[in-house]
C-alpha cells in the first residue's frame, strides 16, 4: 500500500514537472517569435507606441471573442478586482512600452541583456523604497549582475541612451507590477492566470491608447505605414499581426505558468528565456558582438542564476 502511494506520488511529481517543462518551452518559443517579428516591424516602422498598443489590442480582441463564443469562460469580476488591477495594469503598460521603445533604438539582444537584471531591481526596490533588508550575501550576489550588465553596456556597439533607459525603466516597472499583482491578487474575486492576463491587457490597452495617440499619432503612423509597405511589400501587415498575436500568447502562457510555480522559479525562468532570445536574435539579425561584450552578458546571466541560488538558501522566496 505504502509502495503504491510512493509510486503514485512520484508519477504525479513527474507529471507536474513535465507540465511545467511544456509551459516553459512554449513560453520561451512564443517569446522568441514575438521578439523577432517585433524587431522586424520596428526596423521598417519605428513607432513603438503603436506596436505596443497593437499587441495589447490583439490580446484584448482574442480574449473578448473567446469569451463571447464561449471558447473560454469569462471571469466573474467585481469592482474590487478592477481597482486592485489598476496599479498592475499601469506598471504593465509602462514596462511594456518602455521595453518596446528600447528595442526600437538598440539591438534586441542589448535590451534583453539589460532586462536580465530585473531580479536585481527587485532587491534594490525592496531595500530603498520598501525599507526591507537582506543578508549581505544577497547584496553581494547582485554585483555580478550589475557588473556584467555594465560591461555589456559599455562595450555595446550600437549603444544608445534611450535604448538603455527604456530597458531600465521596464525593469523598474515590472518589479512594481510583480509587487502590485501579489498584493492585488488577494483582493476582490480571484481570477485564474489566463483570464487575469486578459483583464490586464484590456485595462492596459485603455491606459496606453491616448498616450500612443499623443506621442506618435495617426498622421505619422499613416506616413510610416506607407513607407513600410513600399519597402517590405503588402505582407508587412502579417508581420504586425504576428508581433501582436505572439505578444499576447507568450504572456498568456507565462501567466498560466505563474499559477503553478513560485515567483522565484518564474523570474529564473524569465531570465533563462532571455538567453534564447539573445542568442536567436543575434543569429537572425546578424548583430555584431565583440568577445568582451558577450562576456559581460554571460556574467550578467550567470549572476542572475547565482542570485536565485542565494535567495533560495536564505529563503527570501517572496521577492
Ligand atoms: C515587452 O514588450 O513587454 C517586452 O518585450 C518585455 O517583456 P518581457 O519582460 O516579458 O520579456
Amino acid at each position: 500500500e505504502i509502495n503504491i502511494d510512493i509510486d503514485e506520488q512520484t508519477r504525479q511529481a513527474a507529471a507536474q514537472k513535465l507540465k511545467i517543462g511544456v509551459y516553459f518551452a512554449t513560453w520561451w518559443s512564443l517569446n522568441v517569435i514575438f521578439n523577432i517579428y517585433n524587431k522586424k516591424v520596428l526596423n521598417a516602422f519605428p513607432f513603438p507606441w503603436l506596436t505596443s498598443t497593437l499587441s495589447l489590442a490583439a490580446g484584448s480582441l482574442i480574449m473578448l471573442v473567446s469569451w463571447a463564443s464561449r471558447i473560454a469562460e469569462a471571469p466573474k469580476t467585481d469592482m474590487d478586482f478592477w481597482k486592485a488591477l489598476f496599479p498592475v495594469a499601469l506598471a504593465h503598460t509602462i514596462g511594456h512600452v518602455a521595453a518596446t521603445v528600447s528595442m526600437s533604438k538598440v539591438a534586441v539582444s542589448f535590451t534583453h541583456i539589460i532586462k536580465s537584471s530585473e531580479p536585481a531591481f527587485s532587491v534594490l526596490v525592496s531595500t530603498f523604497l520598501l525599507g526591507e533588508s537582506f543578508p549581505m550575501p544577497v547584496y553581494l550576489s547582485l554585483l555580478p549582475i550589475i557588473g556584467g550588465c555594465a560591461l555589456a553596456a559599455v562595450t555595446e556597439l550600437n549603444f544608445n541612451l534611450v535604448g538603455l533607459m527604456g530597458a531600465m525603466i521596464s525593469n523598474l516597472a515590472f518589479v512594481f507590477r510583480n509587487i502590485f499583482s501579489k498584493r492585488g491578487m488577494s483582493k476582490g474575486k480571484s481570477v485564474g492566470g489566463m483570464n487575469y492576463y486578459a483583464c490586464l491587457s484590456i485595462m492596459s490597452l485603455l491606459i496606453l491608447t491616448p498616450f500612443a495617440i499623443a506621442v506618435e499619432g495617426p498622421q505619422v503612423w499613416a506616413v510610416g505605414w506607407k513607407n513600410a509597405v513600399a519597402q517590405i511589400g503588402p505582407h508587412f501587415v502579417w508581420w504586425v499581426v504576428a508581433q501582436s498575436v505572439f505578444y499576447h500568447l507568450y504572456n498568456q502562457v507565462s501567466y498560466m505558468s505563474l499559477n503553478e510555480i513560485s515567483p522565484l522559479t518564474f523570474s529564473v525562468g524569465n531570465t533563462m528565456k532571455r538567453v534564447s532570445v539573445i542568442v536567436s536574435s543575434i543569429i537572425i539579425f546578424h548583430t555584431q558582438v565583440q568577445p568582451v561584450n558577450a562576456v559581460g552578458a554571460a556574467i550578467a546571466i550567470l549572476g542572475t542564476f547565482l542570485y536565485s541560488q542565494v535567495i533560495k538558501i536564505f529563503n527570501f522566496l517572496s521577492i
